[in-house]
Parts: structure tokens; sequence; C-alpha cells
């Protein structure tokens, strides 16, 4: 996986015992010639990617990068699990084609969720991938137990999908969380201008780095200014991060934001810096 991914992700994998191994990022999303050494000593059955305004740092997977990493799984023999679940959220910039159009090389799985897009309680998503891998997870015995999953909620987020409301929640969504980036780059580069950051062209979050700062004593400190962020060690499979943290506009309207971002500076004033 990324080195810098989803922290629910590690805690799934971890779960299920599996051996993570971290691959470099950069701006670009994954570091393709990083993946290839590690491949020399690794033999993965997967690799989990978030390549549309990853969580957390807001990266997208470049275009040839993409076509690297489906010619590489084809030769190396592993499964990519693209999980997309922000490639609809573009407010600056439209990403490149969702991994659904790799799915002929049958090493893609694409995951898609309406929890960004409709609503998280629904606990509805779908996956894409080519008819030889959904063979098998269809014929598995969960889903075949109560005759798939969730089919109440599909049946009615399938009305809302056919009446043509989720491209209007969609296009809504884009519109207020759009203005959400906005503020909160202006209020980040007016009031924390040590913060070092890629302004997101979609999805919720900015990935930032304090340089010098440790962020979890910085998320204790932040907590009695009544703010919050992630600190950026949740999000590593090598406690690394340490100087990064992550910050969400998803819940907070332009005003509510601007207002966290004078608090974390509080917070940070209240810090011992480098
Ligand atoms: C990359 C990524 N995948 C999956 C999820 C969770 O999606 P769901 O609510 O469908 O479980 C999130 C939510 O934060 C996410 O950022």
């Amino acid at each position: 996986m990324e080195e810098r991914s989803y922290f629910l992700a590690l805690r799934i994998f971890a779960d299920h015992g599996l051996h993570v191994v971290s691959i470099q990022t950069d701006e670009a999303g994954l570091v393709i010639k990083d993946l290839i050494q590690a491949l020399k000593t690794h033999r993965p059955k997967f690799i989990y990617v978030i390549p549309t305004f990853q969580n957390p740092s807001g990266a997208t997977l470049s275009q040839d990068r993409r076509e690297q990493l489906v010619s590489i799984a084809q030769e190396h023999g592993f499964l990519i699990f693209a999980d997309e679940v922000y490639q609809f959220l573009n407010y600056t910039k439209t990403p490149p084609k969702s991994f659904s159009a790799a799915i002929d090389s049958k090493h893609v799985i694409s995951l898609g969720s309406f929890s960004k897009i409709l609503a998280p309680g629904l606990r509805l998503g779908w996956m894409h991938a080519h008819s030889s891998i959904l063979k098998k997870i269809i014929a598995c015995g969960t889903l075949d137990s109560g005759g798939g999953m969730n089919p109440f909620t599909s049946a009615i987020v399938r009305s809302v999908i056919e009446s043509g409301g989720l491209e209007k929640n969609i296009s809504n969504l884009v519109d207020v969380l759009g203005n959400r980036v906005k503020a909160m780059d202006e209020s980040l580069r007016g009031h924390i201008p040590r913060a070092v950051f890629t302004t997101p062209h979609g999805g919720y979050f900015f990935w930032l780095r304090l340089p010098g700062f440790d962020t979890q004593e910085l998320q204790r400190k932040a907590q009695s200014h009544q703010v919050g962020l992630r600190a950026g060690i949740r999000f590593s499979s090598q406690s690394g991060l340490r100087d990064y943290m992550r910050l969400s506009v998803s819940f907070y309207d332009e005003n509510e934001i601007e207002e966290g971002i004078v608090r974390l500076k509080n917070a940070l004033r209240s810090m011992s810096g480098p």
C-alpha cells in the first residue's frame, strides 16, 4: 500500500493479519520506481491504492502511472484494489478516468461508495471488476447468505440514481465542498504560513507538513483549543510522518473552517516549535 494511506485500511489489513509493504508516494501518487524495487523482494497478492484525491494526501495518480501500474500488475500477477471513493468530488481539475476503465486487464477491482456522495449511513458501495473476478466474489458464502449485500438500501439508492437525484446531489456537493476547500486554503495561507501543503483539486483533505513539529502533541494541544486534526502517524504503516497532519473540509462551513484554523494557530503558538 501507499506510504500515507487511509488509516482504517491499515487497521483492516492488521485485522486480517496481512503483511503490509509500503511504497513511497509523491505529488503524482504512487512512485512506480519504488514499487518495482519492492517487487524484487516481495510477491504481493494485491496492491491497495487510493488513486484519486487520496486520503490523506489529496494527491491523484497520474494517467501515465496508472497505465504502468496495470501493466506491472499483469506482469507480476497481482490485483489492484483501487479505492475510488472521491472520484466524483473534483472541484478544480478533472482527474484521470477511474480504474473501472481498466477492468478488462482482469487485474483491477475498482471500489466506489455512496458514503461520500450520498450518505455514509447507507453503508452501501459498489465494486467494478471483470466478470471472471466478480463470479468468484458472488459465489462466496457471505453474499449467498441473505441474497446479497444490503438489498433494501440498494433498491432505495437505485431509485435515487434513476430519478437523477444522485447527480444533483453530487453537483451540489462539488459546489459546497469546493468553496470550503477555497476557504481552508485562504485561512491556512493567512494564519499558518509555515504549513507546507498543496491545495487539493478534489476530495475532503488537506495534507500539511509542519517541519519539526510533533503533530501528535499538536493534536493534544488542539483538543484544548476545541479543534480537531489527525496526526500524520495514523496514516503511516512505518510509524513515520510525524510532522504531517490531515485536516478535513467535509463537515464545517466556511466561517467555521476559518475559526478552526485560527484555533489551530493558537494551539501551535502554545507549543515549543523547532
Ligand atoms: C479512501 C477511503 N475508502 C473508504 C472509506 C470508507 O468508505 P465507506 O463509508 O463506504 O466504508 C473512506 C472514508 O473515509 C476513505 O477515505
